[in-house]
């Protein structure tokens, strides 16, 4: 079933989608505006935040809303790749493929940390190729698919930090924060009230089916221009995070690939056919920051690499138009 999209109608959607995410999370709808702008690029999404604050529940209410299959894993620390990925068992003469949970949609790889790293290169694969080798035997998965990882803050104890490739694998890196007013946090409360239940997700009903998840997908890939300038400004931040004076390692080319999806699926949720720079601007912390080494006396100091990319965003010259001579201005 192909479905096509009018611009109205992939904004209607997207629209749909954060509504019905919002009904269930309490707080800024900027953040689930990212995670869907992630997702349209089949982009891995990292929450990373203390324990309570709705990560499990963004998560799982999201793959909800945009009509994906989804399976949820907890890492805990005697998890092994096997329980991720499937394996062969040996059965009437024959070995036979038992899939993982990762064969799905929507992973949830909930506290991500708790696994030591082998458990969590179990998914490098899958993330970045969108295939799984079992035993020798490559099996591509069914798109969409993405990752959605949940993770505590790593000075918590019994956790290992993600290895800088396996970060870099995330598209974006969201923080949800804490309730920002009294009101929100009666609301969450409110909302349990209303549920009967700690977990709502099951009586949620998706925004959209998954046909026309993917025709969102293909919409922004097939109808969102960028022109030089905007390339220019993207690779100009990213290389500018790699000669910050604070800086070991900086963001990869991969960063700015990351840049340029996220702000083409902005772009068309703001209704536009055109990227300019405020759509990078919006998303360039959330996108770059997790990328970012710092150098070790920085780190000590208690620096943190979200600084590095505001300092770029202010240092590198925002472009005023395209060659086609549209203005950015707004
Ligand atoms: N912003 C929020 N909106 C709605 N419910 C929330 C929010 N923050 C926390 N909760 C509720 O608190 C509990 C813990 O949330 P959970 O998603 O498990 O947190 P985390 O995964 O961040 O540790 C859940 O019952 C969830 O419904
Ligand atoms: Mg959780």
């Amino acid at each position: 079933m192909n479905v096509e999209l009018t611009p109205s109608a992939f904004r209607r959607a997207c629209e749909s989608i954060i509504k019905t995410v919002c009904d269930v999370y309490v707080g800024d709808d900027l953040i689930v505006k990212k995670m869907l702008a992630a997702s349209l690029g089949n982009g891995n999404v990292l929450f990373e935040d203390y324990p309570g604050l709705g990560k499990t529940l963004l998560a799982k209410v999201f793959a909800k809303a945009i009509g994906a299959k989804y399976n949820r894993i907890q890492f805990t620390p005697d998890l092994l790749p096997a329980d991720i990925t499937g394996t062969k068992v040996y059965r009437a003469g024959n070995f036979e493929l038992v899939k993982g949970p990762i064969f799905t949609h929507v992973l949830l790889a909930d506290e991500i940390n708790r696994s030591p790293p082998k458990t969590q290169a179990a998914l490098l694969e899958a993330m970045e190729e969108k295939q799984v080798t079992i035993e020798g035997e490559t099996h591509p998965l069914e798109l969409p698919f993405f990752v959605i990882a949940t993770q505590n803050p790593i000075e918590q104890e019994g956790t290992y930090p993600l290895p800088e490739a396996q970060l870099d694998r995330f598209m974006i890196r969201l923080c949800p924060g804490y309730p920002e007013s009294v009101e929100e946090e009666m609301e969450i409360l409110r909302r349990r009230i209303s549920w009967r239940k700690d977990d709502p997700t099951e009586d949620v009903e998706p925004s959209v089916d998954l046909a026309t998840f993917k025709a969102m997908q293909d919409f922004v890939e097939s109808s969102i221009y960028v022109g030089r300038s905007v390339l220019r400004y993207i690779s100009e931040l990213v290389r500018a995070t790699r000669k910050h004076e604070y800086v070991e390692v900086g963001s990869s080319p991969r960063g700015g690939l990351a840049l340029l999806k996220i702000s083409r699926a902005i772009a068309a949720m703001e209704g536009r056919d055109y990227v300019i720079p405020d759509d990078v601007k919006l998303v360039a912390v959330d996108t770059l920051a997790h990328r970012i080494i710092l150098k070790i006396e920085r780190t000590v100091e208690g620096v943190r690499p979200e600084v590095v990319v505001q300092d770029v965003l202010r240092e590198v010259e925002v472009p005023k138009g395209d060659e086609e001579g549209r203005g950015f201005a707004r």
